[in-house]
């Protein structure tokens, strides 16, 4: 990470994040994939760019997130973090470690961790689960690599819940998810994001916790929110859960253009002289 410059905003951190939770400052996070959006996010001002392995479902076109791998990660980061690098270089990254890349053992999810921060800059990665986890989140932190943790809809789990329905709706798995919550902060977390549960629930995690939390589908009282950025710019219509509020609807702009290209092509209308040499 360079210093930042005079013309330059300040990157944010582990640290600023901290700080932004204590001053009531509210994050915001959104999701990428490649150099050109990244770029688009990072002069808009988010806090944070995740690069998820929801890239599964809406970069690659798979139905779950399983199928992600290491080097299909570490190839869209990449991308990611050189983007923000053409920008203002603000916004922290922080990488989804994919499934299998962390559960088989503690020395695995080291390796796999490490390999992610080595082969560019980014700044943290995310891993999913609680108290099964904790052991290779505190040896991840412990080696000076910042963890996200990830709480609530786990989409790498999603064959065991059978559905992508709002979780911890009973009283047993909230009393869990408030326990897993504290075992990721002891273990070392600087973060978690709370996904697709009761917005009671996700306030009551946010204040039990010095660490901030980012929700999706988890209601106003999270320190911070992340929405995938396929679903806020309206690019696929078939996923319109109630949580995602579409602030564009960039798929029907993109097929109108596509379909003025295609009339202008077949009318010999493009090139024009100016657009030729
Ligand atoms: O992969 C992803 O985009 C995520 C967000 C839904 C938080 O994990």
């Amino acid at each position: 990470m360079n210093q930042p410059s005079a013309n330059k905003l300040p990157h944010v951190t582990t640290r600023r994040m901290l700080d932004m939770k204590q001053r009531g400052e509210k994050i915001a996070m959104l999701t990428a994939y490649d150099y050109t959006m990244a770029r688009i996010l990072d002069r808009s001002g988010v806090d944070a760019i995740l690069v998820g392995d929801s890239a599964s479902n809406v970069f690659a076109g798979h139905n779950t997130t399983l199928p992600m791998t290491v080097d299909e990660m570490i190839y869209h980061a990449k991308a990611v973090v050189r983007g923000v690098h053409a920008e203002t270089r603000r916004a922290m990254v922080v990488v989804d470690m994919p499934f299998m890349s962390y559960q088989l053992s503690s020395e695995d999810a080291v390796r796999n961790a490490g390999k992610i921060m080595k082969e560019h800059e980014c700044d943290a990665v995310k891993m999913e689960g609680g108290k099964v986890i904790a052991e290779a989140v505190k040896r991840i932190t412990d080696i000076g690599i910042p963890v996200m943790g990830h709480l609530g809809l786990m989409p790498q789990s999603i064959y065991k819940y059978g559905s992508y329905k709002v979780r911890a709706m009973e009283d047993e798995e909230a009393r869990q998810l408030l326990e897993d919550a504290k075992i990721i902060e002891e273990s070392g977390a600087f973060a978690i994001v709370l996904e697709k549960i009761p917005s009671k629930l996700a306030g009551e995690v946010s204040r039990s916790l010095t660490i901030p939390t980012i929700g999706i589908g988890a209601g106003p009282e999270c320190d911070g929110q992340v929405l995938v950025i396929n679903d806020m710019l309206g690019l696929s219509n078939e996923f319109r859960p109630r949580f995602v509020r579409r602030y564009a609807d960039l798929s029907s702009v993109i097929e109108q253009a596509v379909k003025n290209y295609v009339i202008d092509v077949r009318s010999n209308s493009f090139p024009s002289e100016e657009e030729s040499y």
